[in-house]
């Protein structure tokens, strides 16, 4: 009981320092059309989940300051995935100080009326799992003082240290949880299963997957669904190594394509991919909607790298990416934004125009779709600027010759440094095939945020920049021969 009501003040206090401080952050790079905090950090998407015909999400939360501290879950519910409104913070630390039993990620999911989570409580070398419920989708209740998966549950090996990020689902009327684990024998991820009939007691049932070495360290956030006849597991590994041009950044998330039943041994997968060959994507989590779409969410920033919002004072830092809608094609996990997002299409602009060198459009944005088609018709690099000043520009250019993609953003404005020591560039580089000559990519620009979905979504890339310029410019070039750009930018109203 006590826990409880230490929450509950610590819930309160949150609450309070969100409400005295919320208009003192800078808006300069704040986003238009993401989901953000409104004061403070925030990281990993949590319980995204629909509850009451809403969308509900909640994320991992540091209200106090712009950097991670102990953890907080916020919470936010919308009726179309863009336009979110913000409520009270969920779930709060059980004591003062970042061991104390903060409220690590987790998830959620409806059950006959009541709106239930599943979240990791974080202690001085131990990692638990928790449950809470809400009849309202406001108030959560921690339903059991005690944990209900603790240290005592765990295979051989496994660290009690790193155990954490629940993904819960209820099949044939039994209550599923997949939580991450380090194996300390070899220090490589793996899945644990647990099994519940009542969501109260819980039972250990398998080791459901496990790294052979080469896919990182610890997996963190795992998420498991079935999709076009496919069942995909989703996971964000710790340091994997780059290969080639993918997973450059200190830490990934990829997708397996792979057989799960629950009464199988294991989930068997033949291959892995990275899901954003970007620079800011980490921790996502999907829902699947009552209109039967299953929809991706994530953390669009990264691990041990500066924030600049952060280190300009700004009083916030971090932000989510647009839904995706996710489906399979040829064995690989396609995204494509939300429908709903081209309700927010405003003043439809056009450029058509066979380039050769550099082409400075007139068409200045920085919170905008584009929709651009381009046709190669002999050049050897061609692409676009953006964002384009004097001294800054974020370049998206494709190599014909190698068949790369690459999104540059070494000449952004404010310096983004990260731990990446073997590469530490502002360059990330992605295999892409021309079709009948012609590549396609769909742009969402957000004033410090640019995705890219790459050929209807085989590919995105994902990315963060703070411009210190005002100008915005849109350019289009071709060198060593000629392109023929199709361009459509639309405004997206607030
Ligand atoms: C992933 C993660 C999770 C953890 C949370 C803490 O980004 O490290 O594994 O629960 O963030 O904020």
């Amino acid at each position: 009981m006590v826990e409880k009501v230490i929450m509950k003040s610590n819930i309160e206090k949150a609450n309070q320092y969100i409400k005295d401080n919320k208009h003192k952050v800078k808006e300069q790079y704040r986003h238009l059309y993401h989901f953000m905090g409104e004061v403070g950090w925030i990281n990993d998407p949590n319980g995204f989940s629909m509850y009451d015909g809403e969308y509900h999400l909640f994320f991992q939360y540091h209200p106090y300051s712009s950097e991670w501290g102990p953890m907080h879950w916020g919470h936010a519910k919308s009726k179309d995935l863009i336009k979110w409104t913000h409520l009270p913070v969920a779930l709060a630390p059980v004591e003062e100080g970042p061991e104390g039993g903060a409220a690590f990620s987790g998830s959620a999911l409806e059950h006959r009326g009541e709106h239930l989570l599943m979240y990791t409580e974080n202690w001085n070398g131990v990692q638990v799992q928790n449950i809470a419920k809400s009849k309202d989708g406001i108030h959560y209740l921690k339903l059991s003082d005690k944990p209900v998966i603790t240290s005592d549950m765990l295979p051989k090996y496994a660290s009690k240290k790193d155990f954490r990020d629940p993904k819960i689902w209820i099949e044939d009327e039994v209550f599923y949880s997949l939580v991450s684990s380090r194996n300390d024998e070899n220090n490589c991820g793996q899945l644990l299963l647990y099994s519940s009939n009542d969501f109260l007691e819980w039972s250990y049932e398998r080791t459901l997957v496990k790294s052979d070495g080469t896919i990182g360290e610890m997996w963190e956030c795992p998420d498991l669904f079935t999709l076009n006849n496919h069942e995909v597991l989703i996971v964000s590994p710790q340091y994997m190594k780059s290969k080639g041009e993918g997973y450059q950044n200190l830490h990934s998330s990829i997708y397996m394509l792979g057989n799960y039943d629950k009464n199988l041994e294991s989930f068997d997968f033949k291959q892995y991919c990275e899901i954003d060959s970007g620079f800011d994507f980490y921790a996502p989590q999907t829902l699947l909607d009552d209109k039967n779409r299953r929809i991706m969410i994530a953390w669009m920033s990264m691990w041990e790298r500066n924030m600049p919002t952060n280190d300009l004072g700004h009083k916030w830092a971090g932000s989510m990416t647009i839904p995706r809608v996710l489906t399979t094609k040829n064995g690989k996990l396609i995204q494509t934004p939300i429908d709903e997002i081209k309700k927010y299409r405003i003043e439809l602009l056009e450029v058509t125009k066979t380039v050769s060198g550099m082409f400075d459009t007139d068409v200045h944005d920085d919170v905008c779709e584009l929709d651009v088609s381009i046709t190669n018709l002999s050049s050897r690099y061609f692409g676009l600027e953006l964002m384009k000043s004097q001294d800054e520009k974020v370049v998206l250019m494709y190599d014909v010759e190698n068949k790369l993609l690459s999104l540059d953003r070494s000449n952004t404005g404010y310096p983004i440094c990260g731990n990446e020591l073997e590469n530490n560039s502002n360059i990330r580089k992605t295999a892409v095939d021309l079709m009948n000559d012609k590549l396609s990519l769909r742009m969402f620009l957000d004033k410090s945020s640019i995705e890219v979905f790459i050929q209807d979504g085989v590919k995105t890339m994902t990315s963060l920049f703070y411009p210190k310029s005002e100008d915005k410019g849109i350019s289009l070039f071709a060198y060593e021969g000629e392109a023929m750009f199709d361009v459509k930018k639309w405004k997206l109203k607030r």
